[in-house]
């Protein structure tokens, strides 16, 4: 079963990058979770761009989204939303389609005692609009310079929460996969 990760982060020490890091070591082995490289290559969306010249990044980024079974999305908050560049990736898979029906599970890892949980929900509501299956109750990792070190989390709690939302999209993205 394939997993594509999306982080919302350019940042080199990112708290939602290692959140993914930690979640690619938590992954069964039959599970293959791929971290999207670096989505700040992306151009901004320009619908001319998509109509008469799509960047050959961006049929990349479809292509590995239209062959996910699900997708697993890492957050920061930025002024109660989501980051221009995973809000910037999203517009560009719109006019994809690859998210129609797409098990989504959504994490966010803020310094705040709200664990991003603004951003999150923004992402879920466009998420939604995009046909995308989106988990119910996403992962909000609250002061998380303090579970975090060295680019990796540390936190047992957190730790757990994570292996529990992944075993759940897998679930979603296993039955996906046997009724297509
Ligand atoms: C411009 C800016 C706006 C921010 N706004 C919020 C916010 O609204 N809510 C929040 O919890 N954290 C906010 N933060 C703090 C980020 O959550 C923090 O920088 C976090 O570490 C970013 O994620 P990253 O570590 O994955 O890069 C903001 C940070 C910056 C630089």
């Amino acid at each position: 079963m394939k997993i594509l990760a999306l982080c919302g982060s350019l940042r080199s020490g990112s708290l939602n990058a290692s959140v993914l890091r930690s979640a690619v070591g938590l992954c069964e082995p039959s599970w293959k979770l791929t971290v999207e490289p670096d989505p700040g290559r992306l151009p901004f969306f320009n619908a001319d761009v998509e109509q008469y010249a799509l960047p050959q990044v961006v049929a990349e980024l479809r292509a590995r989204v239209g062959a996910a079974d699900g997708l697993l999305i890492s957050t920061p908050e930025y002024a109660h939303g989501t980051s221009g560049v995973l809000k910037n990736a999203l517009e560009w898979l719109v006019g994809g389609g690859e998210t129609a029906g797409l098990p989504v599970a959504l994490m966010s890892a803020s310094p705040a005692v709200t664990g991003g949980d603004r951003a999150q929900a923004w992402l879920s509501e466009t998420l939604t609009v995009m046909g995308a299956d989106v988990l119910e109750d996403g992962l909000k990792i609250p002061q998380a310079t303090r579970k975090v070190r060295d680019g990796r989390v540390v936190d047992e709690a957190t730790l757990a929460g994570i292996r529990e939302l992944l075993g759940r999209l897998a679930e979603v993205s296993e039955a996906r996969r046997a009724a297509a």
